[in-house]
């Protein structure tokens, strides 16, 4: 019997397979098809203190091998959060994590401390929005602004903290630094990555946000190469994502220096991806002897 269990930051996950947020609603659409306790974790749909509307349609574009997309965080808020879709999600999930967003850094905290007294496992802090205060750009992509809202969300919350990094950045190593160095217990990446598309007719962006972000396939071999980059600068465990498919690709994430995955765009065209991926790591491990999945993280073999 191989054990697919893996651990982060003291929390136990039974496999290492997560639905990544955004992708997954809070798990309501998906409890018909299969149990919630067949994946490792759920991260929930971003969600803000003050419930958000989300951007105008069009917000999602298709693209070669994945998809652009502008949701602008629709959420109920974290409020509505804890009250409507935790008790459910804790009686039927694994490990539920709740992915936190803000426009500043009181908005942060105020998010922190409220999950901090609720039931919720772990924190996962999406700091690819825009900071208001600094012109608009995203928190992540400076090691000051990923810095600040990460020392400041710790001091908020004792829950483990995970910091999901946006791969708009030069070098992600120096930000996967700067939130290791403010207390971050993990680092999620990648987020997606900023593109853009035209309709050539009416010469209209095709997202009424006119930017969005990509993710699907297209997007995996950047997200190894960050993976393995980060590997290599931080001690703290990584969550690796991005274009993730198939078992394959998940033990290749795993390879480059993820203890865990999260699964996306994947499971908009088929659901049952994640389950597939969880069946086939364990066929993987059989046949190469592997028990226990700490045998192949960050393993690659780099020339
Ligand atoms: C429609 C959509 C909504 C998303 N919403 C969020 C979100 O609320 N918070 C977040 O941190 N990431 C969000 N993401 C990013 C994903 O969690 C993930 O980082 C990214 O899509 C790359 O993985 P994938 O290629 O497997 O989808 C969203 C992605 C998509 C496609």
């Amino acid at each position: 019997m191989v054990d697919l269990s893996v651990r982060i930051a003291g929390v136990e996950f039974p496999n290492p397979v997560i639905a990544a947020s955004g992708t997954y609603g809070n798990g309501e659409c998906y409890t018909d098809l299969y149990p919630l306790s067949k994946l490792g974790g759920v991260s929930c749909k971003g969600m803000t203190i003050e419930p958000k509307l989300g951007n105008p349609p069009p917000r999602i574009a298709e693209t070669y091998s994945g998809i652009l997309n502008s949701v602008g965080l629709q959420n109920i808020g974290v409020h509505g959060f804890i009250e409507y879709y935790l008790p459910t999600l804790k009686e039927e999930g694994n490990v539920i994590i709740a992915n936190v967003a803000g426009a500043v850094i009181d908005d942060y905290i105020a998010a922190a401390e409220a999950l901090d007294a609720s039931d919720i496992d772990m924190i996962e802090l999406n700091i690819s929005c825009p900071n208001v205060k600094q012109g608009g750009a995203s928190w992540g992509v400076s090691c000051e602004g990923a810095a600040a809202v990460t020392s400041a969300v710790r001091r908020a919350t004792k829950k483990p903290l995970i910091v999901k990094l946006t791969p708009n950045v030069t070098d992600i190593t120096s930000i996967a630094k700067a939130v290791e160095a403010e207390g971050a217990d993990c680092i999620s990446l990648i987020n997606t990555l900023l593109g853009m598309r035209i309709d050539i007719n009416s010469r209209r962006p095709i997202l009424k946000n006119n930017m969005g972000g990509m993710s699907g396939p297209a997007v995996f071999p950047v997200a190894v190469r960050m993976v393995w980059q980060c590997f290599n600068a931080v001690k703290i465990p990584i969550i690796g994502m991005g274009g993730i498919s198939t078992w394959e690709d998940a033990i290749e994430m795993m390879l480059a220096g993820a203890t865990a995955i999260q699964m996306g765009t994947a499971i908009f065209t088929d659901p049952y991806a994640p389950l597939k991926v969880i069946e086939g790591i364990e066929e993987y491990m059989d046949k190469n002897g592997i028990k226990s999945l700490s045998e192949i993280v960050g393993q690659v073999k780099p020339w």
